[in-house]
């Protein structure tokens, strides 16, 4: 099933009514569903109706705790933003693969990082379709020895993902990668090639000491490769009621390190868990959740960090869209 971009939510971001976008869209020739909820469209309208133009980022989840919700922010934010019609990569570097598994690929037969690192492939020999706007380079257990490769083959942490996943940037809006739980010398590198580093906290026990780790490894590649890597934190599996949300949120907001880098809250929802285990988006459904909202949200932000100093004014009624 397709991931849907409501009529509703559309017209909310582009400010205007319902009705006027729905003769927006007629008008256009352009598709979109009736549904007894309302109307829905998917991602080929959604490139024509949105025309976001943005400059091409990189984008690395990445936190040194598993369950933290990397790979669902990825895996949600990737298909909400291919829903304001842009084109995505996702970058599964997690030997476990669940990025992958989540959007039900194979990638027995498919080369992964591994291969393309040990081997010298181009990306290109790695990507796969996997939705409307959406493209994937998939994993599988054989990138668990993606740190041998990197250091018996010497090859510049700098330089060695960065370089290909540039070239790429010409064929997408945005590069999404998955990062698994470690700190070692492939998350380094991709930490390196990234625009926007993107911490996903849960308020759950050594979360904070994740984040507190993740921090000064991005400090130490900074200081050591004399660069600048953004850095923002997303609090994931938010419960506003009980105390350990809140301390990880008064931590977050008290700390002079973190605190001007909170990018978004993601309540806890069972919708998650259910959505990965059927390997569909949340989007696929129209009915309206917190879920939704929540990632919508933080696919906004992340759009107007690669939007910073584009406008799209070439349509009018463009000129007073909220993203
Ligand atoms: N906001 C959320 N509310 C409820 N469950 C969530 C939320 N975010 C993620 N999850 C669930 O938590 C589990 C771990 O998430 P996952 O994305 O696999 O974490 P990571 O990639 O950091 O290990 C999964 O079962 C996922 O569905
Ligand atoms: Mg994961």
């Amino acid at each position: 099933m397709e991931p849907k971009m409501t009529i509703a939510d559309a017209a909310k971001v582009l400010n205007m009514g319902t009705k006027v976008l729905e003769k927006e869209l007629t008008n256009r020739g352009l598709t979109f569903a009736k549904h007894q909820a309302g109307g829905y469209f998917t991602h080929t309208v959604a490139k024509e109706i949105f025309d976001l133009q943005v400059t091409p980022k990189i984008m690395a989840f990445q936190i040194v705790k598993g369950g933290t919700g990397k790979t669902s922010l990825v895996h949600e934010t990737a298909v909400r933003a291919s829903l304001y019609g842009l084109k995505v990569l996702c970058l599964d570097m997690d030997q476990q693969g669940n990025l992958t598994q989540s959007f039900d690929i194979d990638v027995e037969e498919v080369p992964v990082m591994v291969d393309l690192i040990a081997e010298g492939y181009p990306m290109s020999d790695a990507i796969i379709p996997v939705a409307p706007g959406i493209d994937l380079i998939g994993s599988r257990i054989e990138n668990a020895i993606i740190d041998d490769v990197l250091t018996l083959k010497r090859l510049p942490l700098d330089r060695v993902y960065a370089e290909p996943l540039k070239k790429l940037k010409k064929h997408y809006d945005l590069i999404i990668i998955d990062c698994p739980p470690n700190l070692g010398q492939s998350v380094a590198a991709i930490t390196l090639a990234a625009d926007l580093v993107v911490a996903p906290v849960a308020p759950e026990k050594f979360a904070l000491t994740g984040l507190n780790l993740t921090c000064n490894a991005l400090a130490e590649l900074e200081e050591n490769f004399g660069t600048k890597i953004p850095f923002a934190i997303v609090v994931n599996k938010y419960e506003a009621r009980t105390k350990l949300s809140q301390e990880a949120l008064n931590f977050i907001e008290k700390n002079k390190q973190y605190k001007n880098k909170l990018m978004a809250k993601v309540r806890l929802s069972r919708e998650f868990p259910s959505a990965s285990t059927t390997c569909q988006s949340i989007y696929t459904a129209i009915r309206q959740s917190s879920a939704k909202q929540d990632i919508d949200d933080l696919t906004i932000k992340l759009i107007q960090y690669a939007k910073k100093g584009k406008t799209n004014k070439n349509k009018s009624y463009l000129e007073s869209a909220q993203i």
